[in-house]
């Protein structure tokens, strides 16, 4: 019998009754278990990229594939909400053999509806439809994000966190992603961390506080102002801590 878990990844169950898994490479979860890995996904990334951007199509870069919630989630988000509008989705993923055990990963019953598009993007790495267009691409998200310009309205930054998984993390980092984004994009990061927060302020992004009453703090960057969230004055934390900086791709 096919199954997801491996040497590699195990599934674990997270606080709001989903699954998400545990990488022995990274000794980390691919999602916060106290958050919820559906719940996680849809706080910290899809409600509030979504509260922000209202376009008839929307450019998504979902940085990375991991399990798939951000997609998923996303999917779901607009069956519920905006039916109406197109979605185009990238998103690179190095570990080729994780999504391809997808199929056999325990998705929460919200995800039942995506069956199709759950197999189409494990076994082929594409999905199609009138409303839909979804890659997954196997390989660097550092070579990937390079192919990009001026392309994105939504940016997932969640990869691994800045300490086990750095190089996506640096200020060079970031200003490729400012490259491949649009000006009026925003990108959502569960990092709180400063050292992440300075590298998005030298790329020219403000930086603003996502928070909610059940699931903890997050980040949302933009080069525009955002109304309905709490600026972080990074250059005021930039002097309170001038030990902290950002992280550099020479330093990896
Ligand atoms: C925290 S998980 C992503 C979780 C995912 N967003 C989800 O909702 O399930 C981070 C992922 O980044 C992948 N990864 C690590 N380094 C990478 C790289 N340089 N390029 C592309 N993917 C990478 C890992 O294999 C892992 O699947």
């Amino acid at each position: 019998m096919k199954q997801f878990n491996s040497d590699k990844h195990t599934e674990i169950l997270s606080e709001d009754g989903s699954y998400t898994a545990y990488s022995n490479e990274y000794a980390e979860h691919y999602h916060s278990t106290k958050d919820g890995a559906l719940k996680e996904s849809l706080s910290k990334h899809v409600i509030p990229a979504f509260s922000i951007v209202e376009k008839e199509e929307v450019h998504i870069l979902d940085i990375c594939y991991g399990l798939g919630f951000n997609t998923l989630a996303t999917l779901l988000y607009y069956k519920q909400n905006k039916p109406q509008v197109k979605l185009y989705i990238y998103s690179p993923e190095l570990d080729d053999t994780l999504v391809r055990s997808l199929e056999n990963f325990t998705y929460p019953q919200e995800f039942d509806i995506f069956k199709a598009v759950i197999l189409s993007l494990s076994r082929d790495g594409v999905y199609e439809d009138e409303h839909i267009y979804i890659e997954v691409f196997l390989g660097d998200a550092r070579e990937y994000i390079r192919r990009f310009e001026n392309k994105f309205d939504i940016v997932y930054q969640d990869a691994f966190s800045p300490s086990s998984n750095p190089i996506l993390w640096t200020k060079e980092y970031f200003y490729d992603i400012k490259n491949a984004m649009r000006e009026d994009g925003v990108l959502t990061t569960y990092s709180i961390a400063l050292k992440t927060r300075i590298a998005l302020h030298e790329n020219g992004f403000k930086v603003y506080l996502n928070e909610g009453k059940d699931f903890r703090g997050a980040t949302l960057a933009s080069f525009k102002s955002l109304e309905n969230f709490a600026l972080v004055e990074v250059e005021h934390k930039m002097r309170c801590n001038p030990d902290t900086i950002s992280l550099r791709d020479e330093e990896i």
